[in-house]
């Protein structure tokens, strides 16, 4: 899978050269490029904002900067992501549904926001989604962005050794609405608080009963949306 990022602050994504994302990038699964937006720029403040039409606070991404940006990398099969508090909800199927594109961009917006004129014309170009990582709002589309990488990355084939950790994720295949149980490991007493037993004795079954019927009441206490 081919994808690249768009930002005014390249750094951010260092991130990308360490762990799951970085096993993907080395072993070719992933090509990730990024680019600077004031890259294309060509006054001396390499300027990418202005005021907002209309008045009111904060400043507007001009659509030239975007624009010049962007032509030369879509293509007809391109997905192109705006991160946005406005955009619809980063749910694990969308990542799932993001996973088996071949060719990703991420327009990582700051300010108030890319002038809406970006999205409406690449949306004659290619698919356009618009993304929100939840009812909150972060200072810009970087940190979303390495979200969903991070999150999609992990869901390609080969990337993550053993798939079973991927169908057992909360939300994932096996546990659907079911958010993963407690998990213990060595040693078997901790300022003296025990391993459950169960976990010790190998019965296969009573562990899987056991994980399911944890994972059920972790979800009713954690989450009872899901219920
Ligand atoms: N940019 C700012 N807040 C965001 C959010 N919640 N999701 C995606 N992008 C954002």
């Amino acid at each position: 899978m081919k994808i690249d990022v768009i930002s005014i602050f390249p750094e951010y994504f260092e991130a990308r050269k360490l762990s799951i994302l970085g096993k993907a990038i080395s072993d070719k699964v992933l090509e990730v490029q990024i680019h600077d937006l004031r890259d294309v720029t060509e006054d001396k403040h390499r300027t990418v904002d202005d005021t907002p039409y209309g008045g009111g606070p904060g400043m507007v991404m001009m659509a030239e900067p975007w624009g010049k940006c962007l032509d030369p990398l879509v293509t007809p099969e391109s997905v192109v992501i705006v991160p946005t508090p406005s955009g619809t909800l980063l749910t694990q199927a969308l990542l799932q549904e993001l996973s088996t594109s071949q060719h990703l961009i991420f327009a990582c917006g700051r300010y108030e926001g890319i002038d809406q004129r970006v999205i409406d014309y690449y949306s004659k170009q290619c698919t356009v989604m618009e993304i929100s990582l939840g009812d909150y709002v972060v200072a810009g589309g970087e940190v979303a962005t390495l979200v969903m990488l991070e999150g999609i990355s992990r869901l390609i084939p080969g990337v993550v050794g053993n798939p079973d950790s991927i169908s057992e994720d909360s939300f994932g295949a096996d546990l659907q609405d079911s958010l993963e149980w407690p998990v213990y490991t060595k040693p078997q007493e901790w300022r003296g608080l025990e391993v459950p037993a169960v976990l010790l004795s190998g019965n296969h079954a009573q562990i899987a009963a056991w994980r399911a019927e944890r994972g059920k009441e972790k979800t009713k206490r954690n989450r009872p949306d899901l219920g």
